[in-house]
């Protein structure tokens, strides 16, 4: 089940990219028989897609908007990352309801998630600004295997070269399969355009009911800007066995769009084509402006 592929930093387990520094093969073995519960709630991701907003935006739900002396507990402590556990951490043992995220394919999550016992928010995102952000974060986290320039990282990604392996598979596939689990579509766009709506959409899945004022706190603690002020929710005091101190940040830009500054012509075009013929029988219109 476990094979090398040409980027010294990644392995192989079933056919699925993963950074070899963060996890082992045989924690990986553990993933598809670990027993879910009813309430917990997965947010599944392909990296740079809103992950940790994500993750923040339900820590802030699930405390009410307020932190419920919780104040010093960092919102990757409250949802850990289930796949890259790095801190061993026996889930099992957790009080109920749990909450993880996870950058899994729809084939290698919990079983059990598929007979639908436990939740899933799937955030999607552009993948021209999945691919500026990528570029971007593999200089600044450990172990992502750094690229030149964006037209090495271009090719890198549309080959599906990177942890997490290729954008197209992952959301074709959580896309294709959606129907097997209780799950929640959103989109980073909707998010940014409308966050309180995104909050509501949450808010509903996990059964959560808030009221107006603890919506708006939810919604103003989630606002780039004050992420990024705020240490337990910007990641910034990751240890430098992870981050790359001094050459960039989790929260760098939070726009829509920031592509345009960056991709040429010529490459926007490739990109295009490869898109048109990975996802063109895909029934779904992506909304990718706002
Ligand atoms: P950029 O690099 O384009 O700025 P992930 O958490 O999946 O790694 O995704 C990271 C991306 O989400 C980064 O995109 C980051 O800035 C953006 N992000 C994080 N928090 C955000 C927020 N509150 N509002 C908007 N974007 C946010």
């Amino acid at each position: 089940t476990t094979t090398e592929t040409s980027n010294k930093y990644l392995f192989k387990f079933k056919g699925f990219n993963f950074q070899k520094k963060l996890v082992t093969p045989d924690y990986l073995e553990t993933m598809e028989d670990f027993e879910t519960r009813d309430g917990d709630v997965f947010i599944i991701t392909y990296p740079k897609s809103g992950t940790l907003w994500t993750q923040h935006i339900l820590a802030l739900i699930h405390y009410e908007g307020h932190r419920n002396g919780t104040e010093n507990t960092e919102t990757r402590q409250q949802i850990p990352f289930f796949d890259y556990n790095t801190c061993n951490l026996d889930f099992t043992q957790w009080p109920s309801p749990r909450m993880f995220c996870a950058h899994l394919p729809y084939y290698l999550v919990p079983k059990t998630l598929r007979n639908q016992k436990g939740k899933i928010i799937y955030v999607y995102r552009n993948p021209k600004d999945v691919l500026v952000s990528f570029f971007h974060f593999s200089k600044v986290l450990v172990g992502l295997g750094e690229s030149p320039d964006l037209e090495h990282f271009l090719e890198r990604f549309l080959s599906g070269n990177v942890t997490a392996s290729s954008w197209f598979d992952h959301v074709r596939g959580w896309y294709m399969h959606k129907d097997e689990f209780n799950i929640l579509f959103l989109s980073y766009e909707e998010m940014i355009k409308d966050l309180r709506t995104a909050v509501l959409k949450i808010c509903n899945l996990v059964g959560k009911q808030l009221s107006d004022q603890e919506v708006d706190i939810v919604v103003d603690w989630a606002t780039f800007k004050n992420m990024k002020a705020d240490l337990r929710a910007n990641y910034e005091s990751l240890p430098e066995v992870f981050l790359k101190k001094g050459q960039g940040h989790f929260l760098r830009k939070g726009t829509t769009g920031d592509w345009k500054n960056i991709m040429t012509v010529a490459q926007s075009e490739r990109f295009d084509k490869i898109f048109q013929e990975k996802m063109k029988d895909l029934p779904y219109k992506f909304i990718w402006d706002i």
